[in-house]
């Protein structure tokens, strides 16, 4: 039996997917139904410290605030750690940071599960390899799997049933001039979210069975775009992927529509640049918000159009 040590912390970066996961193949293991393929955001992440502490009930702290252990992220956080360590053994505190927007709907279960991981392994001394903190950050949540790494990193789907072949892994490419906004346009709405999401789209949609297709060309085509740096060819891809992807939630029943009147506004205005040559993409995820690709010469356009957005640039040294 591991006996833990007296603390640990440890970060992990959000991720944006360019090539997302929707489905699942196992429900309790988080294993994909199609492999996905994602950007990490450098310094934007959840910073998690570690602390046994006396009690019979471990203690979850979220920006600065205790959390119920009845349900939501401390719930789910109580029931990862129980995978890693016997009913006897102490509570601990977990005290996690955010720095991430959380009006800008930027799932921060990605960079918290991760985090969490590393953690873990920190404070039982477990030496995991990276393939193994990734398979089990994707316990905690699948695009956790992802946040494990920096820089542009690939969830291969796995072939096992215990999933241990189903991690992620960091891509050599790297891209100075890439550039994410992320644009925060409406905090309306709590809408589904994405476990109960993906599960109603692979229930009710039949539009979901062409998925998978989709995903492997669209993974393809961005390999290709990162290794010849083909920008046009990248967004293109992610912005096709993304809107298949909301295509096949649309077609669920009861449909499932993440869109407010502010996103198809924005789409339509990232268009319309477009139009005018401005090389301007958009990829979303379980929620309102756009988060726009570009590259570093376009920023002051960019930023023109959409003066609040927020830039991360994820290859660049902080
Ligand atoms: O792993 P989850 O539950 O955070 O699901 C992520 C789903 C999307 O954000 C919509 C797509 C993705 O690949 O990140």
């Amino acid at each position: 039996q591991a006996q833990p040590g007296p603390q640990a912390s440890a970060f992990a970066p959000s991720n944006i997917a360019l090539c997302k996961y929707w489905g699942k193949r196992d429900k309790a293991l988080n294993l994909p139904i199609n492999p996905s393929l994602s950007v990490s955001l450098g310094q934007l992440g959840s910073r998690t410290e570690l602390s046994p502490i006396d009690g019979a009930e471990d203690r979850v702290i979220l920006n600065g605030e205790v959390q119920s252990l009845e349900g939501g992220f401390a719930a789910k956080v109580v029931s990862f750690l129980d995978l890693f360590r016997q009913p006897g053994s102490p509570r601990l505190q977990v005290d996690t940071h955010n720095n991430i927007p959380t009006a800008a709907g930027l799932a921060s279960s990605a960079s918290g599960f991760a985090a969490l991981m590393l953690a873990v392994d920190k404070l039982y001394n477990f030496g995991l390899s990276p393939e193994q903190l990734s398979a089990f950050a994707r316990l905690g949540s699948g695009s956790a799997s992802r946040s494990i790494f920096e820089g542009f990193v690939e969830w291969q789907m796995g072939v096992r049933d215990d999933g241990m072949d189903s991690h992620a892994r960091p891509l050599a490419q790297s891209w100075p001039n890439f550039r994410i906004g992320l644009l925060t346009l409406t905090s309306a709405a709590k809408s589904v979210g994405s476990r109960a999401g993906m599960q109603r789209t692979v229930d009710t949609a039949h539009l979901y069975q062409s998925w998978p297709l989709q995903a492997a060309a669209d993974l393809e085509r961005i390999h290709q775009a990162i290794e010849q740096q083909d920008f046009e060819l990248l967004g293109a891809t992610a912005e096709q992927n993304a809107l298949s992807m909301h295509a096949t939630m649309i077609a669920s029943w009861p449909p499932l529509l993440y869109w407010q009147p502010e996103s198809v506004a924005a789409m339509q205005q990232v268009w319309a640049l477009r139009e005018q040559g401005l090389p301007l993409y958009f990829t979303m995820d379980a929620g309102p918000n756009l988060k726009l690709l570009f590259q570093g010469q376009d920023q002051q356009a960019v930023l023109k159009a959409f003066p609040s957005l927020q830039v991360v640039a994820p290859f660049e040294a902080a």
